[in-house]
């Protein structure tokens, strides 16, 4: 059985807003789960429902065996870490730390182990006596994390905990993150719109979009199988290349055709054979969504020859930026090659990796 179950969750605000539709999500004990989908699809609305601090419209909640819908937060046993660092500036690290096992009424000496503990995971031994004024950012949101471990719930909850961080030290704390919960082993849903969080943290994956689930699944599902056109485009960065196009063979190779401002253009997308699942739509029309890092500089001139527009060097790897299916697409190539805008180049596409879409509901082909 889950460990955690929303069972036909749903959240209409007293406005009428319909913010979460009927969602449905089985949580194994021990997993980290992201919930990830853009500004207002329902992330933080679902998480406090489940912290018990926005009322339910409708469904259930079920936490290991209990039906939790309709307790008050504080018989839920589980901690919630906000986007801003939730942190008591009049209390130092310590007495952070230490007043929820107070407020449980925990002995003192059993407080200062406890602290002394988690202190040391989150790796803030040298700073228990100071007061978060006197920290950095990233020290303060370890202090949110200590805090938040201290109490040992049975659901951890964190809302965009990193998103007050520089680019940085997100990525320093989000690492922090991961150790902590190959350590503690804490179910956990953690909420973001970064998806390169997402996908660095997550055991699996919640795509959200309008209230409701989009796609559940590992990162590399998530990534590479998309169910729908909006999964598609939401991941990867560069996002992955979309054009609407008429795919047919011609002479055992598989073309994408569509109409371009002065006449048809058409990718070539290697031999039919060589992708049969892709070969067994020719003939119709399909969205056809490209990721960068599949396309590269093929041996064959003659075939998709293209010239470079733009030439971004990353240092591990490059973007390039050329005219395709008469639209501007993103080719990502490995290192730093002796690329210039102008030159004209030959591309190849791994069609065992592009993505088809039905061009009216957007899912999967
Ligand atoms: N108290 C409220 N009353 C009415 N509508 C609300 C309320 N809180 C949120 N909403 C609406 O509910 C929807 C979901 O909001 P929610 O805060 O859950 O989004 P989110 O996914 O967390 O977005 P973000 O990434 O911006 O934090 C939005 O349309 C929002 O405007
Ligand atoms: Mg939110």
């Amino acid at each position: 059985m889950a460990y955690l179950n929303l069972d036909k969750l749903r959240k209409v605000y007293p406005n009428g807003t319909l913010a979460v539709q009927d969602m449905d999500l089985e949580i194994r004990q021990g997993e980290f789960i992201v919930f990830l989908g853009p500004s207002g699809c329902g992330k933080t609305t679902t998480l406090r429902m489940l912290a018990g601090l926005e009322q339910v419209t409708g469904g259930s909640i079920v936490l290991d065996g209990r039906d939790i819908t309709d307790l008050a937060p504080r018989e839920r046993n589980i901690s919630m870490i906000f986007q801003s660092y939730a942190v008591w500036p009049h209390m130092t690290v310590a007495e952070n730390i230490g007043y929820p096992l107070k407020l449980r009424k925990m002995k003192k000496p059993a407080i200062a182990a406890k602290v002394e503990h988690v202190a040391q995971v989150c790796g803030i031994t040298d700073y228990l006596g100071r007061y978060p004024s006197q920290l950095s950012g990233g020290q303060r949101q370890r202090v949110a994390v200590a805090r938040a471990l201290a109490v040992e719930s049975k659901l951890s909850l964190m809302d965009e905990p990193l998103s007050n961080l520089d680019a940085k030290l997100r990525v320093s704390v989000r690492t922090f993150l991961k150790e902590i919960h190959r350590e503690s082993g804490a179910t956990t849903i953690f909420v973001t719109h970064d998806q390169s969080e997402a996908m660095a943290l997550a055991d699996r994956i919640v795509v959200m979009n309008g209230g409701q689930i989009e796609q559940i699944g590992s990162t590399r599902d998530i990534y590479n199988r998309c169910d729908s056109l909006f999964t598609a485009q939401f991941m990867g960065t560069p996002p992955a290349n979309i054009k609407n196009v008429a795919l047919q063979i011609v002479g055992g190779r598989l073309i994408a055709g569509a109409e371009g401002k002065a006449g048809p253009v058409s990718l070539d997308l290697g031999r039919a054979d060589a992708a049969p699942d892709i070969a067994r739509l020719a003939g119709r029309g399909v969205c056809l969504a490209v990721r960068p890092e599949i396309i590269r500089i093929g041996s064959r001139a003659g075939i998709n020859d293209v010239t470079i527009d733009i030439v971004e060097p990353q240092g591990a790897y490059t973007i390039l930026v050329a005219r395709i299916l008469d639209s501007e697409w993103k080719v990502m190539v490995e290192g730093d090659p002796d690329l210039e805008p102008g030159l004209t180049v030959p591309l190849e596409v791994d069609a065992s990796r592009i993505m088809l879409f039905d061009p009216e509901s957007g899912r999967r082909l």
